[in-house]
């Protein structure tokens, strides 16, 4: 019975304990205290079965490339009810086959606040941002979504003693750092106000993990290929719309030069990264932020790939003002300390990229067919 209580006494206090000594010692926790209201009806926060065993993960920003399949992946695992999906767009998926899906505008302290109390949230994945090319045409507003954004995640995770995530990338480094191979550590001197954002991510979030022990992790992530999603506006956005292009209409022009060498990912490896890394017990990182990659290819190598399955695929190149932006990332990432440390290991290269590509577009392309015919048959 006592054994009971204090193990009980010991759940509560191991998910208050942070929250409240935080408090005597930081002028802004009173601020979030006073601003904690329940101001908006939140669906169903009672559905969310706590388990010791499977943490709630709220994930910031999921309507984008990588946040509805790392939710599948994330509610295949813990749970489907443990998993909060969150975004300032409405979902994209079937509702009768998801879980939760909530408002989160992540420039909003205080609906965060009340989502990550009312559903009880252990981790935070916050994907939410402006990406590269996209942040150059609006710097302000980058401004606002990856550095004001991240401040309230920080801040957030610092009072409710959550587990944080924030994804950065080969953008986080610049025209000094060394481009092949790009240690972890070494010079970051990025020129767009994306890899600026995310050199402050890291450092902000390494900063919080030494000072107040935050739980803070960080991979840098390569271009990102998916066929299910598309891309939000990154300088390696070709390496998906090419597919797309090749196949509906035979043709592509890249705006990238035909040499222009790049490191990429396909989304599986890129999801299970963040899954394998997130599990590692926190005692055993040597550091907060790591360089993870699969393979890196220039356009010429892709598209000849890409030609075994479409021979009459017809290329041009006509380099914008991209091309600056990824002459100044790294060509490969050095890796090595994500395998070493935490057992990081890809398992798609080019060749398997493009197959799964091929196979996944084509059941995708004959579905979006049939649902087209059977609704012109309906009318
Ligand atoms: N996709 C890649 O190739 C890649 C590579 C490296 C790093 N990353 C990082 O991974 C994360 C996810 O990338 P992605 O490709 O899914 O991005 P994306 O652009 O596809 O999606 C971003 C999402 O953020 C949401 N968002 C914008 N403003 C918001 C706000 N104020 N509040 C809440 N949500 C808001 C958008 O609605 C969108 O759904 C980002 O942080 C990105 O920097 C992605």
């Amino acid at each position: 019975m006592v054994g009971m209580a204090l193990k009980t006494f010991k759940n509560v206090f191991s998910r208050t304990a942070p929250f409240l000594l935080n408090q005597t010692t930081d002028s802004q926790i009173p601020v979030g205290l006073m601003t904690l209201t329940s101001r908006r009806c939140i669906n169903n926060p009672a559905d969310v079965q706590h388990q010791e065993e499977h943490p709630v993960v709220l994930i910031t920003g999921s309507q984008g490339q990588l946040g509805t399949g790392l939710a599948r992946m994330l509610r295949a695992r813990y749970g489907k009810n443990n998993v909060i999906m969150s975004d300032i767009v409405k979902r994209r998926e079937p509702k009768h086959n998801s879980g939760h899906y909530v408002y989160a505008d992540i420039l909003d302290f205080n609906n965060l606040q009340e989502i990550v109390v009312n559903y009880n949230v252990d981790w935070i994945i916050h994907f939410s941002a402006l990406l590269s090319a996209v942040g150059e045409q609006n710097v302000s507003l980058a401004m606002r979504v990856n550095i004001e954004g991240l401040h309230n995640m920080l801040e957030l995770s610092r009072q409710y003693g959550i587990k944080l995530f924030v994804p950065s990338t080969i953008g986080a480094f610049g025209p000094d750092s060394p481009r092949n191979p790009t240690p972890d550590i070494t010079i970051q001197r990025p020129r767009t106000i994306y890899g600026v954002s995310k050199v402050h991510a890291e450092l902000l979030g390494e900063y919080f993990n030494h000072r107040f022990g935050l739980d803070f992790r960080s991979l840098r992530f390569p271009g990102v290929i998916s066929y299910d999603s598309l891309p939000g506006g990154g300088t390696t956005d070709y390496a998906v719309a090419v597919f797309h292009e090749a196949m509906r209409t035979g043709r592509y022009q890249c705006y990238l030069r035909p040499d222009t060498m790049l490191p990429m990912m396909y989304i599986d490896d890129c999801l299970r990264s963040v899954v394998e890394f997130m599990e590692v017990p926190n005692q055993d990182l040597r550091m907060r932020t790591y360089n993870v990659q699969a393979m890196s290819f220039t356009p010429a190598e892709l598209f000849e790939e890409i030609k075994l399955y479409i021979p009459k695929l017809e290329i041009t190149y006509k380099p914008d003002e991209r091309q600056k932006i990824a002459d100044s990332w790294p060509m490969r990432f050095d890796d090595s300390r994500a395998r070493a440390e935490w057992g990081w290991s890809h398992r798609y290269d080019l060749k398997a990229l493009v197959k799964v590509m091929f196979e996944g577009l084509t059941s995708k392309f004959q579905a979006e067919k049939q649902a087209s015919r059977a609704s012109r048959y309906a009318l």
